[in-house]
């Protein structure tokens, strides 16, 4: 579904001139493969690239070295901008810049309503988006009087509608409470099982990372790990190395090993810990 080949990305920096005063290396030879059906987790401290890496999924930046294939079309082929951009949705940090409609089907219309899909279909796909995300009942609401929560999901309704193969989401989390998050994780879990969309979610919080078929780390613009989210939260102490934290579970049975307590390597949740203290 996307295959990234040594990707190197540079930020042209200018003076208060608009004169070019150096370049700023963002991504650094970064190599990954994403198969479809995948659900993909980027994890990295703040600065570490997963915005910039997210912005070539759909040309909104252009690598400066390597090539970026998404289902098989190179990102540098203009004739596919927009082919690129109906296979891969984007979901951003703050619903709030994602709402243009003034009632919530309207807002996910938007998009098939901009690709010229038939008024007819449109309609459909906006009830089925809606329904995927568990947001039909609030279909005439107005986004303004939603929760950070429900905002978050009809902005995934909006992308849901254009029908995409994959859906890349950067931190859609980050300015939810807890409740809202739960849910949006929720709403991005069922695309991926039951409509078998191929997910990339990047966030800070590790314990969204225990669902994922595959985590992928980054740090200072280079891919530091990658694994299965067992092998990956194993590596307790390389993670923090690359400035990241594990999940709390993940911590206490690490603990618990260093001081002699025999438990398997890897314990992603709460549930996962006490079962195997009940048997150790
Ligand atoms: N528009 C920009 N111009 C110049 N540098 C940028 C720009 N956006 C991001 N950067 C720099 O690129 C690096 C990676 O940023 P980013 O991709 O946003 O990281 P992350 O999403 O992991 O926090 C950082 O050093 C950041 O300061
Ligand atoms: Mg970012």
């Amino acid at each position: 579904m996307i295959d990234i080949d040594k990707l190197t990305f540079e930020y042209v920096m200018r003076d208060r001139d608009g004169e070019v005063d150096g370049f700023s290396r963002a991504i650094d030879e970064v190599s990954l493969k994403v198969e479809q059906g995948d659900f993909i987790v980027i994890l990295g401290p703040n600065g570490s690239g997963k915005s910039t890496l997210a912005k070539h999924l759909n040309c909104l930046l252009y690598p400066t070295e390597g090539t970026v294939t998404v289902d098989g079309m190179n990102t540098h082929d203009h004739d596919k901008l927009w082919d690129i951009r109906k296979s891969v949705g984007m979901v951003f940090q703050n619903p709030e810049n994602q709402m243009i409609g003034t009632i919530v089907e309207e807002d996910v219309a938007f998009a098939p309503e901009n690709l010229g899909v038939p008024t007819k279909e449109i309609e459909e796909r906006v009830k089925e988006s809606l329904v995927m995300v568990e947001m039909k009942d609030h279909r005439k609401s107005s986004p303004s009087k939603l929760s950070g929560g429900q905002k978050q999901r009809v902005a995934i309704a909006g992308v849901l509608a254009m029908h995409p193969k994959c859906i890349v989401l950067d931190e859609p989390t980050a300015m939810l409470d807890p409740e809202g998050r739960v849910e949006v994780i929720r709403a991005i879990r069922a695309l991926n099982d039951v409509e078998n969309i191929t997910v990339i979610l990047i966030t800070h919080y590790m314990e969204e990372a225990i669902y994922a078929d595959k985590v992928f780390v980054m740090n200072g613009g280079k891919l530091v790990m990658c694994g299965t989210p067992r092998e990956v939260f194993s590596k307790v102490e390389e993670l923090e190395e690359n400035r990241l934290t594990v999940p709390v579970a993940t911590r206490l049975a690490y603990e618990l090993q260093q001081a002699g307590v025999s438990l398997p390597d890897g314990i992603l949740d709460r549930k996962e810990l006490v079962r195997a203290l009940c048997r150790s």
